[in-house]
């Protein structure tokens, strides 16, 4: 399917390694010849252009309740072993439409308040000098798994209360978990997979809350289980689900947010040289991070009323994914889109998504991006890629980041 007959039909491939390392040549002709495409690989539609992507955002024809379709049509058997986990996943606000969302974020807006996230800057600043405390005496490291991962890492993990040492339980837990949320394919068992790490995850996170309840202390944890008002409170299962939520929604983002933000200062020697100068770019870098390579690769929605877009039906149903590093690459929004320039004003990137659902943890994500790399950057000035191939992206569609970026801390 394609707008333009006289040309070949363009074929996406998100798995193509070629792709993966650098998709914005194919958005780039997705948005100009075909904007709302047709892939049979993905049995979904891809749409790449920013009004359209902000459009159905902030538009009632989509939906984000994916699982209760999945779910119905699973055989018995596996329904079974996934009912756990989707008993919780279903609390999720970002499985909610409203009103039902309504309710679950009005209740998070107070833990999640501006001066709140603001107070905890000491902590984050803490946690990144402690990490890079940490690689003291080394020349050559994983600035992913060594740096990006422990800084989000410890700052959910000590909003939640929960004790450092157990980051590798949760490591284990949040990626059984992610065989079933993440969609992977390839691995074997993965539904009894996800349902052990749910079960450990459920079980430790309701005794955070019977311990807390105990023996209260002020802060975000806090928060959130006095969060609403009268009767209505969030409930226990609620409480779970969303802590659960809170991990998967701040962890991997904010590493792969710091990781090609490292990565794209390194790429582009410039723009290292005016960030190392000049503090005050930091602000507009890390938009400008967020917007060149940035973490949200696509959003994923179902149609929920058939419409038509640029002369395509979407059917009811259908999968669609919204392509965010298209959109935020789009000519008619950006001038010289393809451009790194941390100064850029104004930078409307579309990363935190819109409408509804758009992040709760924006402001302490960009929080932690600032602190991470401009601290990095201060203590390790010469940084540079420890070889000619030492960085992967993750093999994934929806996130998007580095699984591996090795560097030498040292000339
Ligand atoms: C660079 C880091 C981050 C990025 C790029 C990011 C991006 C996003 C995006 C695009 C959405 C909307 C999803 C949709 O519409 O389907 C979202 C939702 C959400 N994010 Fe983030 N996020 C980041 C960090 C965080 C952090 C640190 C937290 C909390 C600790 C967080 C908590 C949430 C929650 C709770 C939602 C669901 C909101 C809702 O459905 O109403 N995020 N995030």
């Amino acid at each position: 399917m394609q707008t333009d007959n006289s040309d070949p039909p363009i074929v996406y491939d998100p798995g193509d390694p070629a792709t993966m390392a650098n998709p914005f040549e194919i958005y780039d002709q997705l948005r100009k010849h075909d904007p709302v495409h047709w892939s049979p690989a993905l049995n979904s539609w891809v749409i790449t252009r920013y009004q359209d992507v902000r459009a159905v955002l902030t538009g009632q024809d989509m939906t984000v309740d994916r699982l209760t379709p999945f779910y119905e049509k699973l055989p018995p058997k596996e329904a079974e072993v996934l009912r756990e986990i989707v008993h919780y996943l279903n609390l999720w606000l970002a499985f909610q439409d409203p009103p039902s969302h309504t309710r679950l974020r009005r209740m998070m807006r107070t833990a999640f308040a501006t001066p709140l996230i603001h107070e905890m800057r000491p902590d984050i600043e803490a946690i990144v000098d402690h990490v890079i405390d940490t690689l003291d005496g080394r020349d050559d490291i994983d600035f992913i798994a060594d740096f990006a991962l422990l800084v989000p890492a410890y700052v959910i993990m000590d909003m939640l209360n929960v004790p450092r040492d157990m980051l590798g339980d949760f490591k284990r837990w949040s990626d059984d978990m992610a065989t079933f949320i993440g969609g992977a394919r390839n691995v074997g068992d993965k539904y009894n997979r996800a349902a052990r790490g749910c079960n450990a995850m459920v079980g430790y996170f309701r005794t955070i809350l019977e311990n807390h309840r105990a023996n209260p202390v002020p802060g975000f944890l806090n928060d959130m289980v006095n969060s609403g008002e009268g009767d209505d409170r969030l409930s226990d299962d609620e409480l779970i689900a969303t802590f659960i939520l809170i991990l998967f929604a701040g962890h991997e983002t904010t590493t792969n947010l710091i990781g090609t933000s490292l990565l794209g200062l390194l790429q582009h020697p410039d723009q290292m040289a005016l960030f190392k100068s000049d503090p005050n770019v930091t602000d507009s870098a890390v938009e400008e991070f967020l917007r060149y390579d940035g973490p949200t690769n696509a959003l994923v929605r179902n149609v929920a009323k058939e419409h038509t877009l640029h002369g395509r039906t979407l059917k009811k149903g259908q999968r669609v994914f919204l392509m965010m590093n298209s959109a935020n690459r789009d000519p008619a929004v950006f001038d010289a889109p393809n451009r790194f320039d941390i100064t850029r004003s104004p930078n409307r990137h579309l990363t935190f998504g819109q409408g509804v659902h758009t992040c709760l943890g924006l402001q302490l994500a960009r929080e932690e991006g600032r602190i991470a790399v401009r601290r990095f950057i201060e203590r390790y000035p010469d940084v540079t890629f420890a070889g000619p191939d030492s960085f992967d992206y993750i093999d994934a569609m929806v996130p998007r980041g580095l699984k591996r970026f090795d560097v030498r801390l040292r000339p």
